[in-house]
């Protein structure tokens, strides 16, 4: 699909080391400060867009996670989900998750399969060629934007902006800068999207749980302003909430699959230099009593595991992103949280099922999303409108 260019499914190698550096130094645990006001700025925008459109949630949801996304690698700031660069982005990433499921694209798994000629009847070459062409648009619209804009001496603070400004005479430059910058992108969204959706999900199915969370922000926070993402640390049990979302229905339960790069031994199995390893984050998850149980208490006893500790990764390729995404969830879940009640529909049972792409998501369900009170209305709108003067004024 053209894809092996991003550092997300690059070979490890010296062009991988190098994008990883620029990809690390910019979402690093002290970069990512800067984003906080963005992050909760975008969280504020939600809960407006849920106000107004509560049936909306799913794309509400996708749209403020490509927000993030697209703010901290491009500078760039999408008004509503129509935007060109986001609509291009959910095709590509629509094709790649279906292409990166295990095993729906054979040539993934049995490389000698990509040379097979054109004209085989082989239902992946067709989605192949849509991906590349949607994956091609992802990658290079946002990043000649940007670069207009700094030729211009515009292009506000961003991933993609640093790059420009440190730009080499290396002639591959623009290739490696916008592929970088892509592999964010693509890599960032789905993800964040995926675990906010199951959340709500999580949400309308446990009731009692809502109502727990509720109350700490309430009685921590008070009623009158929205949670930030520096409260966190004062929010155990909505944190311990998160962290089960995360464990419940990881985003991404079967991870991209590595070869070894030396000969390994594992519990007593051997394995060969070159093996290809599909890290499986689904049995991670389901490694504790009742697993099936949303149950946020399990985090309240220090010796669960936290689920950051694999949902991201492991090794030399764990997830840049890691930091950014869970501020982001912070930022958005607390949000909901304090603003709104999610209830399921009367006489409706929910039956949970997931998609099974490699990001991972609920699919369609029903609930009520309805604001908790008049008073939260009024904040609901007044911390969207401050959000859209910061937006207006970068
Ligand atoms: C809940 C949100 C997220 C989850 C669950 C997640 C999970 C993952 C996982 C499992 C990997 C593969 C790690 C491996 O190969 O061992 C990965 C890689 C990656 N993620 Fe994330 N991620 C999230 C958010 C983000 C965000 C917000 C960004 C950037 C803005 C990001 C950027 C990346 C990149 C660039 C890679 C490729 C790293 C490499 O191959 O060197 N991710 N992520």
């Amino acid at each position: 699909m053209g894809v092996e260019k991003s550092p997300a499914l690059m070979p490890y190698g010296e062009e991988w080391r190098d994008s990883r550096k620029l990809i690390n130094m910019a979402l690093s645990q002290s970069a990512i400060k800067k984003y906080h006001a963005v992050q909760e700025d975008i969280a504020a925008l939600l809960n407006k867009d849920l106000l107004e459109k509560p049936n909306d949630f799913i794309s509400h949801l996708r749209l403020a996670a490509g927000r993030v996304v697209l703010s901290v690698t491009y500078g760039l700031f999408a008004e509503n989900s129509q935007d060109q660069y986001i609509a291009d982005a959910e095709e590509a990433m629509d094709l790649l998750g279906k292409g990166m499921a295990p095993g729906a694209f054979l040539c993934d798994y049995f490389p000698i399969m990509k040379h097979i000629p054109t004209w085989m009847p082989f239902h992946w070459r067709k989605e192949a060629e849509r991906g590349r062409q949607a994956i091609q648009r992802t990658v290079e619209l946002p990043y000649v934007a940007v670069k207009k804009m700094f030729s211009e001496n515009c292009a506000p603070c961003s991933f993609t902006e640093n790059l420009l400004s440190q730009r080499t005479d290396d002639p591959k430059f623009d290739e490696h800068a916008m592929w970088a910058a892509s592999a964010m992108y693509g890599a960032g969204t789905e993800t964040t999207f995926a675990t906010s959706l199951t959340f709500v999900l999580a949400m309308a199915m446990n009731q009692d749980i809502q109502k727990k969370a509720q109350l700490e922000i309430d009685s921590i926070i008070g009623t009158d302003r929205l949670p930030t993402i520096a409260d966190a640390a004062q929010l155990p049990y909505t944190m311990a909430v998160i962290k089960e979302t995360m464990r419940w229905h990881p985003s991404v339960p079967i991870s991209v699959p590595r070869r070894t790069s030396e000969d390994d031994v594992f519990r007593g199995y051997h394995i060969p230099k070159n093996t290809l390893v599909i890290p499986n984050f689904w049995a991670i998850s389901q490694n504790t009593s009742n697993p099936g149980q949303f149950n946020p208490d399990r985090y309240l006893n220090q010796s669960m595991l936290d689920p950051s500790e694999w949902i991201f990764g492991i090794g030399r390729r764990i997830c840049p992103g890691r930091y950014l995404a869970e501020n982001s969830l912070i930022a958005i879940i607390c949000g909901i949280l304090s603003a709104f009640d999610i209830l399921p529909l009367q006489n409706e049972t929910i039956h949970p099922k997931f998609s099974p792409k490699h990001i991972s998501f609920p699919e369609d369900f029903p609930c009520q999303i309805k604001p908790r009170s008049r008073e939260k209305v009024e904040l609901i709108h007044s911390c969207s409108v401050e959000a859209k003067l910061h937006f207006q004024n970068k």
